[in-house]
């Protein structure tokens, strides 16, 4: 099977409390309930890129742990290729620590775990499933210097390379702009890139087109129940969200990007693809958990 997305990215064991908000520094709080499920955000955006139609292939690291075969076990089982899914022997699998309040809005912690194991030299090894695929994906939560090898390799190799830059943690290196067709930020990570506020939509634009003069194809920001804003060097368009209630918001970002890789991959127009991310995060975001809330393409023609 040749893929059509490679996700290069995180896979993280969800640890979920739910309680009635969330707490304050120092604080003890009574929770509803504890689950655990897969996540993490490359994780996630395969799964959803699969369920909504996509041939996809992932390229990450887990530890020798039970969470570890826990995780790639559910990628396969949703037919994702997992052959560059590598295990390391001396770290623990990554995990999330995710508190959500009763109006569905979280806080997560993560602890990198293998994770923090994928190199460029196990990325390199994966140069043929690059070479077949038609879009990569990247977020942030694998280290730096592999993603930004990433985008290089996917911009030599002529495919289109789509970037969440999450968790962001301030500016992206000057060079990866170059590489990025796609850089699909939220609010806080546009603010966050370009150390701009961003709380409306007029404040969205002007980050976004400062993003695109840095060197991005396009800027995807993604503004929640806002919806969403699509700028290019000479045009900005808002896309509005479906009106939802939302129960978790955990991975509604990534349904949109997996949802609009997969539109992309088949052949979709831009706004089309973009269209069809929002349908299945505004499903995404009235279910639990990460990779539990992710719709199929069968539940978005319903
Ligand atoms: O984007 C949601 C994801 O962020 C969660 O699944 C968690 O694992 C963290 O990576």
């Amino acid at each position: 099977m040749h893929p059509d997305v490679v996700v290069i990215g995180s896979l993280n064991m969800d640890l979920v409390v739910r309680a009635p908000r969330l707490p304050k520094g120092g604080e003890t709080l009574a929770g509803h309930t504890f689950t655990t499920a897969p996540g993490g955000k490359g994780a996630n955006q395969a799964v959803a890129a699969a369920r909504l139609g996509a041939r996809v292939a992932m390229i990450g690291c887990v530890g020798a742990d039970p969470y570890g075969d826990f995780l790639t076990r559910s990628l396969l089982q949703e037919g994702i290729d997992c052959r560059g899914v590598w295990v390391a022997p001396e770290v623990p699998t990554g995990i999330a620590s995710i508190l959500v309040d009763d109006q569905g809005q979280n806080a997560i912690v993560i602890v990198a775990g293998g994770n923090g194991e994928l190199s460029a030299a196990q990325l390199q090894a994966q140069e043929p499933l690059l070479d077949q695929a038609k879009l990569v994906i990247a977020q942030l939560e694998v280290p730096l210097a592999t993603v930004g090898d990433a985008l290089a390799r996917a911009h030599a190799l002529g495919k289109t390379a789509i970037l969440n830059p999450a968790p962001a943690t301030g500016p992206l290196p000057a060079e990866w702009y170059a590489h990025i067709d796609y850089l699909v930020p939220n609010e806080s990570e546009a603010s966050l890139l370009t150390g701009l506020p961003v709380e409306n939509l007029e404040q969205a634009e002007v980050a976004a087109r400062q993003l695109v003069t840095a060197g991005a194809r396009q800027v995807l920001l993604t503004l929640g129940s806002q919806g969403l804003l699509q700028v290019t060097a000479d045009s900005c368009r808002h896309h509005p969200a479906t009106a939802v209630k939302a129960v978790d918001t955990t991975a509604a970002g990534d349904t949109f990007l997996g949802g609009f890789a997969a539109g992309l991959a088949e052949g979709l127009s831009v706004e089309a693809a973009i269209a069809l991310g929002q349908q299945a995060a505004a499903i995404a975001v009235t279910r639990p958990g990460a990779q539990p809330s992710i719709p199929t393409r069968q539940e978005l023609a319903r």
